[in-house]
């Protein structure tokens, strides 16, 4: 019985009933001009005050009847002509963002700031963005697992571990699933796990958070190609179903959507780090590239920009990344592993073929100083049927500042956490 905003255009001439909340209040002469908010968007309304039944503020909760006319000024180019408009909850006056809104404001006021149709958008593309994923990895077969949250060692180095007091003894926040997920392999072959991970990032940047929404599938039988094409297919998957399923939600981003036609149909590029060294030093304005240098977000966005499109960066110093990546018996210098480069963000994705013997993985844990006692279960896996396994974590946060074209890592979460920012 209630229409939705992003319906009344389809109810041109006809009553129709909406509720939601005044997005915007302007009183013009003898006429009010109310934007109202629903889940789908905002409408126009306009209404003289004797048919007014309460007292209205901006972010009043609203219930109101009218009829439907186009008005090309009004936003989606329709009105409602308010017949009757009830206040159901009251909004005090003094709602702060009539005022100048900066960033610190939009983040110490979030509980209100998250009604902006801005962070709305962005919070409905995320959540179809994570149905996609969903859809594609039920299709592919593999089981959802849920990983614990408190563990007892890092999987990603002890520098960005958080540590939590535990009964008296310690326990840290989990960075990520994989190690368990890896467990589950024998069991169910191919997992995922969607699930908050933690870092202790002392670095303020754009694209790091304290808490963000890490991706993992892990996969038996799969080796570090194949891994990648799964990268490759699984964010595609989740650009078409976006484009295809839900373009309404891309309304308010009309000008994305050319580059994100052309991400899907286009074949993506695989380098390794030795040459995208080179290309960087020879082509791409960084003289001092070095082999043994990490890429930094300047060097990552670089070669996207070159590429113009999503760029696996493959075959990275082993000392460089993690104790559980493959090293290439090739050449033991290096690891199968990739970062995927993100345009306009740089790494979203951190991935391997994982050390499958036992021996193997224990000389990495040496070289990489862990004691392997920490790591006993871990080490247990590779002695009971061991198989060629791989896989991934997708930064969920990173991914969609890439799709929308976000400036800030802030943008894409109701509530970012920050080194110093836990409130509200
Ligand atoms: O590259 P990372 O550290 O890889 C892992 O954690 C692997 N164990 C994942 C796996 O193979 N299952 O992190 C994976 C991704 C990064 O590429 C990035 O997108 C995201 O997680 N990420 C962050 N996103 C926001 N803020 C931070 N502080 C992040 N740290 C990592
Ligand atoms: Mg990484």
């Amino acid at each position: 019985m209630y229409t939705k905003t992003a319906e009344v255009p389809k109810k041109k001439g006809k009553e129709v009933k909406l509720r939601g909340w005044v997005h915007r209040l302007r009183q013009l002469g003898d006429k009010y001009f109310v934007v109202l908010r629903d889940s789908t968007g905002i409408i126009q309304a306009v209404v003289t005050p004797d048919k007014i039944k309460g007292k209205i503020d901006t972010e009043a909760s609203i219930e109101l009847t009218g009829k439907v006319v186009e008005d090309k000024r009004a936003p989606r180019g329709f009105e409602v002509q308010a017949t009757d408009l009830k206040v159901i909850g009251e909004s005090a006056s003094d709602w702060p963002f009539h005022r100048y809104k900066s960033t610190e404001m939009e983040l110490d006021l979030r509980h209100l700031w998250v009604r902006s149709t801005k962070i709305q958008d962005v919070l409905r593309v995320k959540a179809k963005m994570i149905s996609g994923f969903r859809h594609f990895l039920d299709e592919e077969d593999f089981c959802e697992v849920a990983p614990p949250i408190f563990v007892s060692a890092a999987c990603e180095g002890g520098s960005t571990l958080f540590e939590v007091p535990y009964f008296g003894g310690k326990a840290y926040l989990s960075q990520s699933g994989q190690l368990y997920s890896e467990s589950m392999l024998p069991a169910l072959e191919k997992v995922y796990a969607l699930a908050p991970s933690f870092r202790a990032e002392k670095s303020r940047t754009r694209r790091h958070v304290t808490e963000y929404w890490h991706l993992e599938p892990e996969m038996a039988w799969t080796d570090w190609k194949q891994n990648i094409d799964l990268q490759e297919s699984l964010l595609k998957a989740s650009i078409t179903f976006l484009l295809d399923k839900n373009p309404e939600l891309l309304e308010n981003y009309q000008d994305r959507l050319t580059e994100l036609e052309k991400w899907r149909k286009e074949k993506w590029i695989r380098i390794r780090y030795d040459e995208a060294i080179e290309l960087l030093k020879t082509k791409l304005k960084f003289p001092k590239a070095k082999l043994g240098d990490d890429l930094g977000t300047k060097e990552e966005i670089a070669l996207t920009d070159h590429f113009d499109t999503f760029v696996a960066v493959t075959h990275y110093p082993r000392d460089m990344k993690a104790f559980y990546m493959k090293v290439d018996e090739k050449d033991p210098k290096w690891v199968l592993s990739n970062d995927l480069m993100g345009p306009h963000v740089g790494e979203i994705i951190g991935a391997s073929e994982r050390e499958w013997k036992h021996d193997l993985l224990l000389e990495n844990m040496k070289i990489h100083k862990l004691n392997p006692k920490d790591y006993a279960w871990y080490l247990d896996l590779r002695k009971y049927g061991s198989v060629p396994h791989s896989g991934f974590g997708l930064g969920i946060e990173r991914f969609l500042m890439s799709v929308l074209k976000l400036e800030h890592i802030r943008e894409t979460l109701p509530y970012p956490r920050f080194m110093n920012r836990t409130y509200p």
